[in-house]
C-alpha cells in the first residue's frame, strides 16, 4: 500500500512525459486446467469410496477406550507409520474434495435417496442439484471449510502434535456435517429432532409403564450418521 502511494506521487511529480497508458488491471489470468476433468462416479460414491474412508484415518487416530476392567486406554499416533496414515487421510481429503467442483450426478442412476414419502428426510438428487446451481458460492465455501481442516491436520502431522488431533477431529466432523445438513438432509432441523425426541420420550414412558406396545411407526429414522 505504502509503496503504491509513493509510486503514484513519484510519477505525478516527475517529468513532462505524457501520461502513461493506464496499467492493465492486475487480474490473474483465468485458471486453465491441464486437461479435461471427466467424472466417473456420483457424489454419493465419491463420499462412500474416497472421502469417508480417507476421513477415518483422522477420526480413528485418537480415541479413549474404557476397558471392561475400568482401565482407560488412550489411543494416539505413535510410530512413523501411524503419522503417515494421517498424512494419507489429509492429502486425500484436501485434493479429493475438489472433485466436488466437477459437475457429476449426485447419486447412481435410479437412486432417489430417502426423498419420497411422508417420513423422507433427504433431498432428492434433483433438489440437491438445484440448490448447488442456485448458490455455487455456498457449495464452494463448504468445500473450502473441509480443506481448512485438512490443512490443520497436515500442520499437526508436521509437528506430531497429538493433543490438537482431538480438535481437528471435531472440526472435521463439523465440516462434513454442515455440508450434509445444508444439502443432503436439511429436513433434519430443530423441529425434526423435537418431534423425534417427543416420540422417543413417549415410547420410553409407555414401555416403562409395562406396556408391551410396538414402537410407533417410523420412530427410528436414519439418525446416527
Ligand atoms: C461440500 C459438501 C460436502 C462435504 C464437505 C462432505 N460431503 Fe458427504 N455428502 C455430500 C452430499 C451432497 C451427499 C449426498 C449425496 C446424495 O446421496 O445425493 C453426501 C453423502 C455422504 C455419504 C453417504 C454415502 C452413501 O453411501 O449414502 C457419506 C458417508 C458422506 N457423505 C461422508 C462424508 C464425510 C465423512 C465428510 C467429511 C470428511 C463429507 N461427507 C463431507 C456433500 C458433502
Amino acid at each position: 500500500m505504502t509503496l503504491l502511494i509513493i509510486g503514484a506521487l513519484a510519477s505525478a511529480c516527475s517529468s513532462p512525459k505524457p501520461p502513461a497508458a493506464p496499467a492493465p488491471a492486475p487480474a490473474s489470468p483465468p485458471q486453465t486446467l491441464w486437461g479435461d476433468m471427466k467424472p466417473i462416479v456420483s457424489v454419493k460414491e465419491l463420499m462412500q469410496y474416497m472421502i469417508d474412508p480417507a476421513s477415518d484415518y483422522i477420526f480413528d487416530s485418537v480415541s479413549t477406550v474404557i476397558q471392561p476392567n475400568g482401565r482407560v486406554v488412550d489411543k494416539a499416533p505413535k510410530t512413523d507409520a501411524d503419522w503417515e496414515k494421517l498424512r494419507i487421510g489429509a492429502v486425500t481429503l484436501l485434493e479429493g474434495i475438489y472433485l466436488l467442483k466437477v459437475p457429476r450426478p449426485f447419486t447412481p442412476p435410479g437412486d432417489e435417496n430417502n426423498s419420497v414419502g411422508p417420513d423422507a428426510t433427504e433431498l432428492s438428487p434433483a433438489q440437491i442439484l438445484a440448490k448447488v446451481q442456485k448458490d455455487p458460492v455456498e457449495w464452494n465455501a463448504r468445500i473450502e471449510a473441509l480443506r481448512n481442516v485438512g490443512l490443520q491436520v497436515l500442520e499437526i502431522v508436521k509437528k506430531k502434535n497429538t493433543s490438537e488431533l482431538w480438535d481437528a477431529s471435531e472440526n472435521l466432523d463439523v465440516a462434513c456435517e454442515q455440508c450434509h445438513a445444508s444439502y443432503w438432509y436439511p429436513k433434519e432441523d430443530a423441529e425434526f429432532y423435537r418431534v423425534l425426541d417427543k416420540r422417543l420420550t413417549d415410547f420410553s414412558r409407555s414401555s416403562s409403564a409395562g406396556a408391551r406396545s410396538k414402537p410407533p411407526a417410523g420412530s427410528s429414522p436414519g439418525v446416527g450418521r
